[in-house]
C-alpha cells in the first residue's frame, strides 16, 4: 500500500521512488473537458492508480501543460492535490500554461520549481523549454546555462533532466513541428556530461522510450487524452491515460514504466481535427 514518503532528506543509499503527472490540462470550471474528456476526472482517475500502484512516492515531477485555461483556479487545485500527496513535487511548465500564473501559486510548501528540492543521490535537472506565444520549443541561454552549471556541480551524481518538449522527433510529423528547436546545443551539454542518465519530457501524450549516447530519452502518457504514435496529423489514439514511475537507484541504475487506468470516464470526441 501507498505510504508518504518521511519528511526530510532521503539518505543516498535509498532508491527514490518518482511519479510523472504530466499534460493534466485542468481548468477553472471542475466540469472542464478537452476533446470530451473531464480532464479533472480522468487526473483524479491517474492518482487513483497511482496511490493503488506504487508503494511509496518520494518526489512527483509536473511536466507542463498543467493548466489549459491559464486560470489561477486550476493551479490552485493541483497544488492541492499535490500537497496532499506528501512528497515534493517539482513542476517545469509547458506550451499551454501561463508561467507568471503558475510560479505565484506553486513555488510555496512542497510544490516547487527548484529541481534538487531535498538530498538525494540523483539530481533533478528541470528546465524551462517554453516560447511565449508559441507551441514549439527553445532552451535559451539561461537555460542551457541553467544544464551546464547544475551537471558541472554535481559531475558524480546521477541525473534525470526534465523539460516539456521532445528533444528528437518521436515521428509524428504534427507534433514534430512543436519539438525542441535547438536540440544540438542541449544534447552538446549533455554528451559533455556523462553522469546524464536520462531525459523525461511529456507534451507529446503518448508512451515513447529510445536510448542516445547511453542516455534513456523517455516521453510519457498525459493524465487527459493521448496522441495517436505514428500519425502524419492530429489524430486521437483510444489508449487510456496514465502516469510514469521511475525507480532511481544510488548507483544510476534506474527502472520505469507507464501505468494507464483501465477505460476512459467518458466517450472520447475522435472527430476533432486539433486542439
Ligand atoms: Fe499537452
Amino acid at each position: 500500500m501507498f505510504r508518504a514518503s518521511p519528511r526530510g532528506p532521503v539518505r543516498a543509499a535509498e532508491s527514490l521512488c518518482v511519479l510523472q503527472l504530466t499534460d493534466t490540462h485542468l481548468y477553472a470550471a471542475p466540469e472542464g473537458c478537452l476533446l470530451g474528456q473531464n480532464t479533472g476526472r480522468t487526473l483524479e482517475l491517474v492518482l487513483d492508480l497511482a496511490l493503488q500502484t506504487l508503494a511509496r512516492i518520494d518526489v512527483v515531477l509536473l511536466t507542463g501543460d498543467l493548466v489549459h485555461d491559464e486560470s489561477p483556479e486550476g493551479y490552485r487545485y493541483l497544488a492541492q492535490r499535490m500537497e496532499a500527496l506528501g512528497a515534493p513535487c517539482l513542476w517545469l511548465p509547458g506550451n499551454h500554461d501561463k508561467a507568471s500564473v503558475m510560479a505565484d501559486i506553486f513555488n510555496s510548501g512542497t510544490v516547487t520549481a527548484e529541481g534538487n528540492a531535498r538530498e538525494s543521490a540523483w539530481n533533478f535537472v528541470l528546465l524551462d523549454s517554453t516560447i511565449p506565444g508559441q507551441d514549439g520549443g527553445h532552451l535559451d541561454s539561461g537555460q542551457l546555462a541553467l544544464l551546464e552549471d547544475s551537471l558541472a556541480r554535481r559531475p558524480q551524481d546521477p541525473t534525470l533532466v526534465c523539460l516539456h518538449h521532445q528533444a528528437v522527433p518521436v515521428g509524428s510529423a504534427w507534433m514534430d513541428t512543436m519539438a525542441l528547436d535547438n536540440p544540438e546545443a542541449f544534447f552538446g551539454i549533455i554528451d559533455r556530461h556523462p553522469q546524464v542518465r536520462c531525459v523525461l519530457w511529456g507534451h507529446i501524450h503518448q508512451e515513447f522510450s529510445t536510448v542516445r549516447n547511453d542516455v534513456q530519452l523517455l516521453g510519457s502518457p498525459s493524465t487527459c487524452v493521448q496522441f495517436l504514435p505514428g500519425s502524419a496529423e492530429f489524430a486521437l489514439d483510444a489508449l487510456t491515460p496514465g502516469f510514469r514511475w521511475l525507480r532511481l537507484h544510488p548507483d544510476g541504475r534506474f527502472e520505469t514504466a507507464v501505468e494507464r487506468i483501465a477505460t476512459y470516464p467518458d466517450p472520447l470526441v475522435f472527430s476533432t481535427a486539433g486542439y
